[in-house]
């Protein structure tokens, strides 16, 4: 793959900045600038040499039109809060004022565009449209970077058309990223242990299939759970269940079984009256959700304190673990102990720990925990997992 080193001199170069700068934003505010921080190496690397840095990114998934709710200025402004140095924002992707503000950029000095989303051919199906798009985009600069590391499995203009039309190269994020995947799929140390957890099933069942045969355990949580515990015949009440995903699973169950792999469901579940924080709960036996005082319409919440344990346990004595999805609904502290105990097993961790994005990074984060105590947060959800897939990354691909 071609890397920074691969574009001379950059001192006065109009440097197009692939960030992946997607970041949660509640009320105005961020509450996990994890994203932007992890954007800074490449940022810096490019300032300290001179280049001049057009930094593009989307945010959300806005409807290829302009929606104040996605705009990019927060994150413009963490962002100069962040390197202590001004950073000008730029309220459209293409046109005039970008033309203007680029024109007017100096050495050493960033700009960020518009949410790149808010323009219909950055997501558009028809090859075309992203090409058309992506010329536009072009025009801004003499070189490319891609660092969005979250945003590498989707063939979006960006990502993948705009790498083809300037000398193009990965950020020091990808290759950060790559160098901690690559350790995951290529001879992991054993014993080798995935955390699935997140609300859906459709979401993890690549990665399951694809993982099955290389690892020695699958730990499942989250809203998933409920859909194998189904599949072994369990009533789940009013839990989240996908009832087409449960001939699937109950594969997956006889194949790991076929191949000597552990899948080990939790034993307890946190059951709520409703789905709020201040509701009632009761701890059921994985085997009987139904069995509490809440009945058939009772909801599984989070795993329970004995599952948390279990999972502990086997988490603390791998060499390898790679986790995804929350264990139950960590936003609400009554739901967040069997996420908080797993982040703390993935702490203790003597080999390799990864933390495999979004909802995930965001957990450990907001329960406290320190980047620092894991061995890779990844910036990337939908990436990491497609990459332990085994999947086409259009993003990596154009890079070669
Ligand atoms: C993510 O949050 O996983 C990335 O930013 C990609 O976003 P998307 O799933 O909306 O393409």
């Amino acid at each position: 793959m071609r890397t920074l080193n691969d574009l001379p001199d950059l001192r006065g170069k109009r440097v197009i900045l692939r960030c992946d700068l997607n970041v949660p934003i509640e009320d105005g505010e961020i509450s996990d600038d994890g994203r932007i921080r992890a954007s800074l190496p490449t940022i810096n690397y490019l300032t300290e040499r001179g280049a001049k840095v057009i930094i593009i990114s989307h945010l959300g998934r806005p409807d290829g039109k302009p929606e104040a709710k996605y705009s990019l200025e927060p994150v413009a402004r963490r962002l100069s809060q962040l390197l202590g140095n001004s950073v000008e924002f730029v309220p459209e992707t293409v046109g005039d004022k970008a033309n203007k503000s680029v024109s007017m950029l100096d050495e050493g000095n960033i700009l960020v565009l518009e949410n790149l989303r808010f323009n219909p051919g950055e997501t558009a199906k028809d090859s075309e449209a992203r090409e058309l798009f992506a010329g536009k985009l072009a025009e801004l600069g003499d070189y490319f970077v891609s660092d969005g590391f979250g945003v590498v499995h989707r063939k979006q203009a960006s990502v993948y058309e705009l790498a083809k039309k300037l000398p193009a190269a990965a950020g020091l994020l990808i290759e950060a990223e790559l160098k901690v995947l690559r350790r995951l799929v290529n001879d992991p140390e054993r014993p080798y242990v995935v955390v699935l957890g997140g609300s859906k099933v459709s979401d993890k069942l690549g990665v399951i299939e694809h993982l099955l045969p290389k690892v020695d355990s699958i730990l499942i949580g989250g809203g998933m759970l409920f859909t194998f515990l189904a599949a072994l015949g369990h009533k789940v009440g009013a839990s989240l269940l996908e009832q087409d995903q449960i001939e699937t699973v109950t594969g997956y169950l006889a194949k790991a079984k076929e191949l000597g792999v552990e899948i080990v469901l939790p034993v307890d579940i946190v059951m709520a009256a409703k789905f709020d924080a201040a509701s009632e709960i009761a701890i059921a036996k994985a085997n009987a959700l139904e069995e509490t005082e809440f009945g058939s319409t009772g909801l599984g919440l989070d795993i329970g304190p004995e599952s948390a344990a279990l999972f502990a346990s086997i988490i603390e004595k791998a060499r390898t673990v790679f986790w995804n999805g929350p264990m139950g609904v960590f936003e609400m502290a009554k739901f967040a102990e069997g996420t908080r105990v797993v982040a703390n097993a993935l702490t203790k961790v003597s080999g390799l720990s990864v933390v495999g994005g979004g909802d995930s990074a965001a957990a450990v984060r907001q329960l406290d925990f320190k980047d620092d105590q894991f061995g890779h947060i990844s910036t990337g959800g939908g990436a990491s997992l497609e990459y332990l897939e085994g999947k086409e990354m259009p993003g990596l691909e154009v890079l070669q």
